[in-house]
């Protein structure tokens, strides 16, 4: 029993760990980060907040938070060579294939937080990492796009320093938009960290071998990449600008009800939700507080609630109980803030990297800790005797 939640034991049977980060309630869709619901993290928290919770278990006081930031801010300067590392990649490599490779890259540039036996050593990585992610993701849409890095600006929040370093170009001073950087700062709380998800899973996996924390964070992105995992927003966007308008709804509802059909409506169901995604409540709020303050509108947004209205009252969803899930509406933000699709996934990445950081720390520092090893139902032949090439 965790206060009103019961652990419901069914799940020992499949749980990979033990862990008191994130409380997923899959039939409630409750998601607590240390017993904190997401709802109220997303409005009155800051991601810093949530990462310092995330990571110690405990909502900073003041001067905690002032010394975390700060901690974090001093890490956002990546090593110069780093943009060498970029200039190897073709212009229009996917964010998500640089992100793998500069990421896991980053042992050989910090190899002096690599021992993950030295505690010392586990915070600096950690630190390094998430200041590090906007950074590193930033100088792969930049150089997509073909413009310079820009270096971070310390006097900036850490959502107005990626925004600048993104959006902003030398030649010009960048102005932070108070709506957008606090958008971007609910997005990143929305994409903190969700239990055992498949990437996280990934991360713990890789991490159990001993194996550094920033292989690890690469590892993680590698599986998040994937459309059924953090891959969806992208792909939820563009399933919804390719149906375009509300009357080309029902043939996209028939093909995901269709069993010979692949197409899957993205952003649709999840492996434990079996509610709403309460993550994607706050982005659809957001779609409409940022649409109104910026007085923007995006006929997507209109399609995608009516999708959602058409799906929610269809049989085949509500029998197998698919909802939204984050990535529904949060490309539909990503876009009028200017990011291209795809760079939504890595944006992803940047947010749960506190995520998988706090979860490798918990798992790396777990006395019981060994090397993960699933085992399998073996489906192939019994033993069988040698045959020579000439009798073949
Ligand atoms: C994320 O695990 C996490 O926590 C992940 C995440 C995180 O924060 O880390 O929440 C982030 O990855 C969210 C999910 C993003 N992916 C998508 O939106 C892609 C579209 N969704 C589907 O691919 C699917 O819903 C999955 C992969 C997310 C889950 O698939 P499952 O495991 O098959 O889901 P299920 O068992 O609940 O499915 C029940 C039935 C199945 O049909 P039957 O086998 O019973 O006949 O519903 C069908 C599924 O085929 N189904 C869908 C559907 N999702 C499930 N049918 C149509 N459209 C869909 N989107």
């Amino acid at each position: 029993q965790t206060g009103a939640f019961t652990y419901d034991p069914g799940f020992t049977s499949t749980a990979s760990c033990r862990s008191a980060l994130t409380f997923i309630d899959g039939e409630e869709g409750v998601l607590l980060h240390r017993g904190y619901a997401i709802g109220e993290l997303a409005e009155r928290s800051s991601f810093m907040e949530v990462a310092y919770l995330l990571l110690n278990g405990e909502l900073p006081d003041a001067s905690e938070l002032d010394d975390f930031v700060a901690t974090i801010t001093r890490h956002t300067m990546v090593h110069e060579q780093l943009a060498s590392f970029y200039r190897g990649f073709r212009r229009d490599a996917h964010p998500m294939a640089v992100m793998c490779g500069v990421v896991g890259a980053l042992s050989a540039f910090y190899p002096d937080s690599t021992n993950v036996h030295d505690a010392g050593q586990r915070l600096v990585a950690s630190h390094r990492l998430v200041a590090k992610m906007p950074t590193v993701a930033a100088m792969a849409y930049k150089y997509s796009i073909g413009q310079p890095f820009l270096y971070p600006d310390n006097s900036l929040s850490y959502a107005g320093n990626f925004l600048r370093m993104t959006f902003g170009v030398p030649a010009e001073e960048y102005e932070v938009n108070p709506i957008v950087e606090r958008a971007m700062d609910r997005i990143f709380i929305l994409h903190a960290d969700h239990e055992q998800n498949a990437s996280t899973s990934t991360v713990r996996l890789a991490g159990s071998s001993g194996a550094n924390p920033f292989a690890c964070m690469a590892a993680g992105i590698a599986c998040l990449w994937g459309p059924a995992h953090g891959g969806a927003n992208e792909a939820a966007l563009n399933m919804l600008r390719e149906i375009g308008t509300p009357d080309r709804i029902p043939h996209y509802i028939a093909r995901a009800k269709d069993k010979d059909d692949p197409f899957r409506l993205m952003g649709f169901g999840h492996r434990v939700y079996k509610n709403y995604d309460p993550r994607a409540t706050v982005m659809q709020k957001t779609v409409r507080e940022v649409f109104g303050s910026l007085k923007v509108s995006d006929p997507v947004f209109d399609t995608a609630l009516r999708l959602e209205e058409i799906a929610l009252s269809d049989p085949y969803f509500i029998e197998k109980k698919l909802f939204p899930n984050v990535d529904f509406y949060s490309g539909i933000i990503l876009s009028v803030i200017g990011f291209p699709t795809s760079m939504f996934t890595a944006l992803f990445a940047l947010a749960r990297t506190v995520g998988w950081i706090a979860q490798w720390n918990e798992m790396i520092t777990d006395s019981d800790q060994k090397i993960g090893r699933p085992r399998q139902i073996y489906s192939g032949p019994t033993q069988r005797e040698y045959v020579e090439l000439a009798q073949r």
